[in-house]
């Protein structure tokens, strides 16, 4: 108890410091969460597009994770000092996020609704679902063209 009452007050005394992440492992996680995102919208577009089986309850699992996804707050995993200019190679998040956090938490926002409403409808049909699908890929691409670059 003692430990920890002075590990709270260490912390107090550095907050910019005390909990300082790996720049590395901060990329990894931040690369996970999107990667989430991806896999769950997979099998959405493959729906869409007829290339799976539309499936009302699995079409209504993934667009549930990908409005739980939303409801994360995201803009920690851009800790400073972890740009493509810093990392080179290991991450494709571009310089301009810094600049611009607004706009990106704006961005993450826009996505968050959108995926809100697929949800929403998501079991209803393929053609409802696709609607709803496609609102939420031109979110994903806003955020991409502006904050990720093409590779590496
Ligand atoms: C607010 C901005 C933003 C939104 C919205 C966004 N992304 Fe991304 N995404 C990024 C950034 C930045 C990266 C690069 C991360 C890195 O390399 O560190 C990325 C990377 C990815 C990756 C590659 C992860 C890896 O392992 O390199 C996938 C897959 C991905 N996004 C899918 C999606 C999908 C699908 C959506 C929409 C459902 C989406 N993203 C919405 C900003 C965004």
């Amino acid at each position: 108890m003692r430990k920890l009452l002075l590990a709270a007050a260490a912390a107090a005394a550095l907050p910019g410091t005390a909990f300082a992440q790996d720049p590395s492992d901060l990329v990894d996680a931040r690369q996970g969460f999107f990667t989430l995102m991806g896999l769950n919208i997979g099998p959405l577009a493959g729906m869409a597009r007829g290339e799976i089986d539309y499936d009302a309850a699995r079409a209504a699992t993934h667009a549930a994770n990908l409005a739980a996804l939303g409801s994360y707050n995201p803009m920690a995993l851009f800790a400073p000092g972890t740009s493509n200019a810093d990392l080179p190679g290991e991450t494709r998040a571009l310089p301009a996020i810094w600049e611009n956090t607004d706009d990106v938490g704006a961005k993450f926002a826009a996505y968050a609704e959108a995926a809100q409403a697929l949800a929403a409808v998501a079991g209803d049909g393929r053609a409802e679902m696709g609607a709803a699908l496609g609102a939420v890929g031109q979110t994903c691409q806003a955020c991409h063209d502006d904050y990720r670059a093409e590779d590496f």
